[in-house]
């Protein structure tokens, strides 16, 4: 099945409010192709100003907490993130994994936040080049899709990002072939997981996506978008893959 592909930008810790001003000409090439959906995910100072002026485009965010309130101390809710204007939020990418050492289990209680209060949860997932190499990229990401996937998740509320660690931000990417295989390996476990409801979660790459290489990844069976860091700061650099996606349909 053939879903309307996605193509979200991770600004990461990157952006100021001059930066917003990126958002124009992402919003003017997002409306010229409506076949395909463009989100942003900014740092959590520039969501809300960046949902006032966005057009075309989904503002969302890099992360959430897991309870809707309470004691804790710098961290930011999933109806916050709402009330701000976040329409998706990134859950469990493999920075926050390593650096804040997020478990299976946590990213799975941030992604079930995100839906109940009305946000699409990207659930990442990936393995780093010592399990590739060891041969056990399938099992790794198996395994953390079987940790981290709520169970209410849908194709409306719930998107899956595989990103391999070894390619985020190195400028390497793995072969088509790698890429097929593991995106049906994630398709197949997800119907596992949701049952017929998988069939309609969209599965993303992410891992330096640029524009040269854009086409050639979208158009591997089962790749319904991608997660964009790097080329996703500017609108010179984050169009063109939007173009490409949209080319691929
Ligand atoms: P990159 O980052 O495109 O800069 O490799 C992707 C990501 O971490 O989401």
């Amino acid at each position: 099945m053939a879903l309307r592909k996605l193509v979200a930008g991770n600004w990461k810790m990157n952006g100021d409010r001059a930066a917003l001003g990126e958002l124009a000409g992402i919003g003017a090439a997002a409306a010229g192709h409506a076949n395909v959906d463009v989100a942003i995910c900014p740092p959590f100072t520039l969501v809300a100003p960046a949902a006032e002026q966005a057009a075309g485009i989904a503002i969302g965010a890099q992360d959430c907490h897991a309870a809707a309130k309470g004691a804790h101390t710098g961290c930011i809710s999933a109806a916050m993130l709402r009330e701000a204007g976040a329409r998706l939020v990134i859950v469990g990418h493999s920075e926050r994994r390593a650096d804040q050492h997020e478990t299976d289990a946590e990213v799975r209680a941030k992604a079930q936040a995100a839906i109940a209060a009305g946000l699409i949860a990207i659930v990442c997932v990936g393995e780093t080049e010592p399990e590739r190499d060891a041969g056990n990229a399938l099992s790794v990401v198996e395994a953390q899709l079987d940790g981290s996937i709520p169970a209410e998740g849908d194709g409306a509320t719930l998107v899956v990002a595989y990103e391999p660690v070894w390619a985020i931000g190195t400028g390497r990417v793995p072969a088509v072939a790698d890429v097929a295989e593991m995106h049906a390996a994630i398709r197949a476990r997800l119907t596992g997981l949701l049952g017929a409801k998988g069939a309609a979660v969209r599965i993303l790459y992410g891992g330096s996506v640029k524009a040269d290489n854009a086409a050639e990844l979208m158009a591997v069976p089962d790749v319904d978008g991608a997660l964009v860091g790097g080329a996703s700061l500017t609108a010179a650099l984050f169009v063109p893959i939007i173009e490409a996606t949209a080319r691929v349909g």
